[in-house]
């Protein structure tokens, strides 16, 4: 009899995990990969930037693995909601859970949940069209905005802020949320660093893309730019490269402006009623910890975008470490359980980019093969029986490709590029034609 997995979420790691199965296993293994969501593919369709398309076209290679004889695309299901961890312990001989890190980290200053506030989970969630966000939930009606971080994430917000809609017409973002864009009020965007350039988290190629803005000019104050990389990665040596030539140059009138800081943490959301401006300290490094100088500054803003990480957030029945927000494990086998397996964002945190998730992914199968090697199958019910007796019809992969089409349908006949997302369920899910 063959071996048969469940693996928990369809993102990178959830597909990367499906596929490393085909290729490690020595004998016939049946996967079927449960996801929440109508579609497939996590943060791939629902994070990665639209403008970003060569990187979004890794969905091609995913698809291939869902296209596999042994694998099944199950839509539509949650854990915690249509099934539990007891329901997948006795359908599968394993489980692997690959929910990745949904929601936000906080600040934790006062103002941080005044309207105008806002996690960057839920403005990506927004522009990407993902059916938890409504369309309609953003207006850009505030001249000047703040966006938190100095991550690859605040550097795509800020992006897609600067562009004009017009720049971001050919991708696929909804067409209500491109509506919203054309008619943004932004004018200034002040992308916040608590520490100096040496410490940015973003990555050289997506640093220099905000100097490439056809839409915004950027402005980087000489002072804040200074820093010794004489020893430091050929990464950090080039961001602050990078940083030091914009802060030599000047404006040419473009549009829009991006203000780049550093050494500078938010203290304060203020306003009343809503947010009306964002109080700002500037730090020094003291025995390697970010401090305060004492010296303060406000600036004006109607939005505050907090780009401060990702989070996961514990699985009902799932062991989890409020301490380092994953799910406790060793090599991918979780701490004191038999046959139940992490991988991705979940096992090593909300840190890597999509190629990451192939060898974490990798890891996990070897842990889970030579565990479950020389065993016989345990599993003693199907999970189609049990989601029929509870009335959950799952979306299937043919279903998704009536989504991708309808998607590409609608990009057609707006005269847009290759796709334009559904924006809601509903709509999804009736272009399913389940
Ligand atoms: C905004 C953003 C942009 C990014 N852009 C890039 C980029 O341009 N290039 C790059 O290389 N990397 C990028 N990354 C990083 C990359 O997306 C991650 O490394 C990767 O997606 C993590 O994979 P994962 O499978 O662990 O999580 P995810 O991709 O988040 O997948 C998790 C899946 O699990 C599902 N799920 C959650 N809970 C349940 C449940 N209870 N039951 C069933 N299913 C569930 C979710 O719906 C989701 O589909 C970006 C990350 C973010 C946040
Ligand atoms: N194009 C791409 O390849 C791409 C695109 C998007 C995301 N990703 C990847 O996805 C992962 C997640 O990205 P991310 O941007 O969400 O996270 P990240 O890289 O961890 O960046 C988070 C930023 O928030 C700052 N921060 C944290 N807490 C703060 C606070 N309380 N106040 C002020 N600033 C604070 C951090 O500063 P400190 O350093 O001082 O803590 C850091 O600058 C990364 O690995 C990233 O590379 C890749």
């Amino acid at each position: 009899m063959s071996l048969r997995v469940a693996i928990v979420g369809s993102g990178p790691a959830g597909i990367y995990t499906a596929e490393a199965l085909m290729k490690q296993a020595s004998g016939d293994v049946e996967v079927d990969v449960l996801e929440r969501l109508p579609t497939p593919y996590g943060l791939v369709r629902y994070g990665v930037a639209p403008d970003h398309t060569s990187i979004k076209s890794i969905a091609g290679y995913l698809r291939g693995v869902l296209e596999l004889p042994n694998v099944r695309f199950l839509g539509g299901v949650e854990l915690g909601k249509d099934i539990d961890v007891a329901d997948l312990l006795d359908c599968y001989d394993a489980v692997v859970y690959c929910t990745g890190a949904m929601v936000d980290r906080r600040m934790g200053i006062p103002g941080e949940d005044l309207p105008g506030s806002v996690a960057a989970t839920d403005f990506v969630n927004w522009y990407c069209g993902h059916p938890d966000m409504p369309a309609d939930r953003f207006v850009l009606d505030s001249s000047e905005v703040a966006v938190i971080g100095v991550g690859n994430v605040a550097v795509d917000v800020v992006r897609v802020l600067a562009k004009t809609a017009e720049e971001l017409r050919a991708t696929d973002v909804p067409e209500e949320v491109l509506t919203r864009l054309a008619e943004s009020k932004v004018k200034a965007i002040h992308m916040i660093g608590r520490r100096g350039p040496e410490h940015a988290k973003f990555t050289l190629k997506e640093l220099r893309e905000l100097g490439e803005l056809a839409n915004a000019d950027v402005y980087v104050r000489p002072e804040e730019c200074v820093a010794d990389v004489t020893a430091a990665s050929r990464q950090v040596r080039g961001n602050v490269e990078v940083l030091q030539s914009w802060a030599a140059r000047g404006p040419v009138g473009r549009p829009r402006r991006l203000d780049v800081r550093f050494w500078m943490r938010p203290v304060e959301i203020l306003g009343d009623g809503r947010v009306e401006a964002l109080k700002l300290e500037r730090t020094r490094l003291t025995e390697g910890r970010v401090v305060g100088t004492g010296e303060f500054e406000t600036i004006p803003v109607g939005m505050v975008l907090r780009s401060v990480g990702y989070r996961s957030v514990p699985l009902p029945g799932v062991p989890f470490s409020e301490a380092t927000m994953t799910v406790p494990n060793e090599a991918g086998r979780i701490q004191g359980r038999d046959r139940e397996f992490v991988a991705g964002w979940l096992k090593r945190g909300p840190t890597g980019v999509i190629g990451t998730n192939k060898s974490d992914a990798a890891e996990t199968v070897r842990t889970l093969l030579a565990d479950l090697a020389g065993r016989e199958p345990v599993r003693q019910a199907d999970l189609d029986t049990v989601l029929a007796s509870r009335g959950v019809l799952p979306i299937t992969y043919e279903h998704w490709l009536a989504i991708e089409a309808a998607e590409a349908a609608l990009a057609k006949s707006l005269d847009r590029g290759e796709r334009v997302k559904l924006v809601g369920l509903a709509a999804m899910l009736h272009a399913s034609g389940r």
